[in-house]
C-alpha cells in the first residue's frame, strides 16, 4: 500500500498512518513496537516492561528496536511523582531515550513540563494521555504538543467519557487530539477521524498479533471476548483496570477488601500500599501475560475486544485499518 493518511499528527511524526500502538505493561515487547513502526504506524516503548518483563536494559532494547526498523518509535513515561526514586528512574529513561535518538514521547499522569523542556531542546514531540479537561490543562500549561484522550472503553485505566464527549472536552485546548480506548475495528478508526481526531491509539488490538509475545491463551481470550466480558477490577493495582472476566476474576470479585481500602484512603499509608500493590501487580501481570490460562490470571483488555475477531500480524492490522479509511475517502 503506497498511500499515506495525512493528518497533523502523521505529518508531525513523518509516519504514513496516524496509528499508535499504546504502551503496555507487560505486553510492549520490542518486536511488537518495531513491527508497528515498520508498518507505517508508531510503536511506543514501555520502559518498565522492557526492563522487567522483556529483560533488556532500556538502552539495549532501544538499540534492538533500531536494528529491526529505521522508522520512528516513541517512549512512554509515567510522570507522576510517587517517590524520588521513581522520578529519578523516569528522568534516566528520558535521558537514555533522547541519547538513543527517540523524538516522540507519550506521558501519562502528573505534570509533564520537565519532559517537555528536555524534549524541546532536540525539537522532539510530547503528547500527554488524559481522560478529562483538568488533566489536559496541566499538560497544555506545561507545553505539550498534543493530547491522547482515553475514553471510557479503554484498556488499562479507562476514562469516563465517550469518543464524542472527550473530543468536545479536549477541543478547547487547540492541540492535535488522538483517540485511545475501545478502538478495535477499522470502522472505529474511520469514526475517530470523522469526529476530528488526528489519529488513534490502540493497545488491546495489538496484543492479538503474531509479533506480541503474550501467551496464546491471552490472545485467544481477546478474540473470543465481547464487550460485556470486560470488567474493571481493583484487585490488581488497587485502582480499577479493565480486564477480561476470567474464571479467576469471577471467583475473587473486583473490589479490594476493607483493610486495603482503609490503607488506600489514609494519607499516611496510601503511598506505601500503592507501592506494595504495584510491586505485586508487576509480578502478577507478567505471569498472566506469559503463561496460559490458569485459575489466577488477569488478562488486561479494553472494550475494543468487540471489534477484534482474529489474530493478525501488526502489518495486517495497520494495512486493514488504513485501507478502510483510504477507501472511504477515495472510493475509486
Ligand atoms: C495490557 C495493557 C497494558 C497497559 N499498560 C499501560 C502502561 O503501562 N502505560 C500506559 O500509559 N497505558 C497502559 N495501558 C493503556 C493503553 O496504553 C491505552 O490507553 C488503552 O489500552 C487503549 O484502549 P484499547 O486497549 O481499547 O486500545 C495498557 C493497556 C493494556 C490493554
Amino acid at each position: 500500500m503506497t498511500k499515506r493518511i495525512a493528518t497533523t499528527f502523521s505529518d508531525q511524526l513523518g509516519i504514513d498512518y496516524p496509528i499508535v500502538c499504546g504502551a503496555m505493561f507487560p505486553c510492549s515487547n520490542p518486536e511488537l513496537v518495531a513491527a508497528v513502526s515498520e508498518a507505517g504506524g508508531i510503536g511506543i516503548v514501555q520502559p518498565l516492561s522492557m526492563e522487567f518483563i522483556h529483560e533488556r536494559k532500556l538502552r539495549d532494547g532501544l538499540r534492538y528496536i533500531r536494528s529491526l526498523t529505521d522508522k520512528p518509535y516513541g517512549v512512554n513515561l509515567t510522570v507522576e511523582k510517587s517517590s524520588a526514586r521513581y522520578a529519578e528512574r523516569m528522568e534516566r529513561y528520558l535521558n537514555i531515550s533522547l541519547e538513543e535518538g527517540c523524538r516522540f514521547f507519550v506521558t501519562s499522569l502528573g505534570k509533564p513540563d520537565w519532559v517537555v523542556r528536555k524534549v524541546k531542546e532536540v525539537d522532539g514531540l510530547v503528547y500527554h494521555k488524559c481522560t478529562l479537561a483538568k488533566h489536559a490543562k496541566k499538560a497544555c500549561d506545561g507545553g505539550v504538543d498534543g493530547l491522547i484522550g482515553v475514553t471510557e472503553r479503554g484498556g488499562g485505566h479507562a476514562g469516563v467519557l465517550s469518543m464524542d464527549e472527550l473530543y468536545k472536552e479536549l477541543l478547547p485546548f487547540n492541540v492535535p487530539l488522538i483517540c485511545a480506548g475501545g478502538i478495535g475495528a477499522p470502522e472505529d478508526f474511520i469514526r475517530a477521524l470523522e469526529t476530528g481526531y488526528q489519529g488513534i491509539l490502540m493497545s488491546t488490538r495489538f496484543i492479538a498479533t503474531h509479533e506480541c509475545t503474550a501467551a496464546d491463551d491471552y490472545k485467544n481470550a481477546i478474540v473470543e471476548a465481547t464487550e460485556s466480558d470486560i470488567v474493571h477490577t481493583e484487585r490488581v493495582t488497587g485502582v480499577p483496570i479493565a480486564v477480561i472476566r476470567t474464571p479467576h476474576v469471577e471467583k475473587v470479585g473486583t473490589k479490594i477488601g476493607p483493610i486495603a481500602r482503609f490503607l488506600f484512603n489514609h494519607p499516611r499509608t496510601k503511598g506505601w500500599i500503592r507501592a506494595y500493590y504495584n510491586a505485586i501487580a508487576g509480578w502478577r501481570l507478567k505471569r498472566s501475560s506469559q503463561r496460559g490460562l490458569s485459575t489466577r490470571d488477569f488478562y488486561q483488555a479494553g472494550k475494543s475486544v468487540s471489534g477484534i475477531t482474529e489474530i493478525l500480524s501488526a502489518k495486517e492490522v495497520i494495512d486493514t485499518f488504513a485501507e478502510a479509511v483510504i477507501r472511504t475517502r477515495d472510493p475509486q
